[in-house]
């Protein structure tokens, strides 16, 4: 069976990381892009030197050319600018929405077919805008979001309860920002809810309350203690899983930014983070939990900030109105 094609656009702290993971997994060949000349190259370069050491025989190349992409499997878009300290998502809105335009209209051009994973920030928005501008099928642009997110809830309370991360499964649902909504009511360690864990006395409803805001500015907290850049560890990890979702036809339910419309009770056709079954045809489905009915005003607050940010879009870019 001939190699897989990963093709990463955006050849920074994020895209570097994922074109590692992806070696040291062999997940296939791998196509660095980048705008900047060299930096791709260099990376490219550095990483297939890897190859030797760790026994990987991945092809790695770096490029500035989009007809390089041609025929990917899996294309992972981290392209754009990073957050600085005091920058919101949302401030990036204007800038990344360009970079996703070219980015769309490089994917549309050379690799319709792939299974694209959109990283870049402000991501609800950004994601919805690249499947926009590439013209893909809904189910195969996806925004990589709530893995991260869950995964730092995961781990915030795998440190509370002292145990395992491996038996903590949480759940984040919404949009990636200070609005997302950690959702307590399906967190569990080993399949005992944490509200059943804070009844039998192992932590407080204060506690939990704490790691719910922590994990809502997870992003910013690392933003602050880097200064110079963004989270990128966490963040690969997580695209990287989803790329495995994809290739090797798992099913796994995981949540993602999908596209929305009809589900949740909304119709307006816009991309938040929902629980999302991954599989060789991409978002396979949807999957509606049932809210109580803290969640679902938390899920209304946080689908309003992304409709805002939609209405910026629009306003930025006429072509998407
Ligand atoms: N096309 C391709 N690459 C681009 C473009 C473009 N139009 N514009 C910028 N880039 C490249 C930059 O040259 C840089 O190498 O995107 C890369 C971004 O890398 P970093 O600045 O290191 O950012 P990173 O930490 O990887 O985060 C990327 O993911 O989580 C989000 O908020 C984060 O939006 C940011 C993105």
């Amino acid at each position: 069976m001939a190699r897989k094609k990963i093709a990463l656009i955006g050849a920074g702290n994020i895209g570097g990381t994922l074109a590692h993971l992806a070696a040291l997994k062999g997940l296939g060949d791998i196509v660095l892009f980048d705008v900047v000349e060299g930096v791709p190259q260099g990376k490219a370069l550095d990483l297939s030197q890897c190859g030797p050491v760790e026994g990987f025989d991945a092809k790695i190349t770096g490029s500035n050319d989009y007809a390089d992409i041609a025929g990917a499997d899996v294309i992972i878009v981290t392209a754009g600018v990073a957050r600085k300290p005091g920058m919101s998502r949302d401030d990036l809105l204007g800038i990344n929405l360009k970079v996703m335009k070219a980015v769309g209209e490089g994917i549309k051009a050379n690799a319709p077919d792939a299974f694209v994973i959109c990283i870049t920030n402000p991501l609800d928005a950004m994601v919805w805008a690249l499947r926009e501008f590439s013209g893909l099928p809904h189910n195969k642009v996806v925004g990589m979001a709530g893995v991260l997110d869950s995964a730092r809830f995961s781990h915030f309370i795998a440190e509370e309860f002292d145990v395992s991360v491996k038996d903590v499964n949480t759940f984040v649902l919404g949009g990636h920002g200070d609005t997302m909504v950690p959702v307590v009511q399906y967190s569990t360690v080993s399949g005992i809810p944490v509200p059943d864990l804070i009844e039998q006395g192992r932590s407080t409803k204060e506690r939990i309350d704490a790691i719910v805001a922590r994990t809502r500015s997870g992003g910013g907290e690392i933003v602050g203690l880097l200064k110079t850049g963004s989270a990128y560890y966490a963040p690969a990890t997580s695209g990287i899983a989803m790329a495995e979702a994809y290739l090797y036809d798992q099913k796994r339910l995981l949540p993602c930014a999908a596209f929305v419309e009809g589900k949740y009770g909304l119709d307006e056709g816009l991309y938040v983070g929902v629980p999302v079954i991954i599989g060789k045809d991409g978002v396979e489905q949807i999957v509606e939990i049932k809210l109580d009915d803290e969640a679902k005003a938390n899920l209304q607050v946080s689908v309003d900030a992304v409709k805002e940010l939609l209405v910026a879009c629009k306003g930025i870019d006429s072509s998407l109105a």
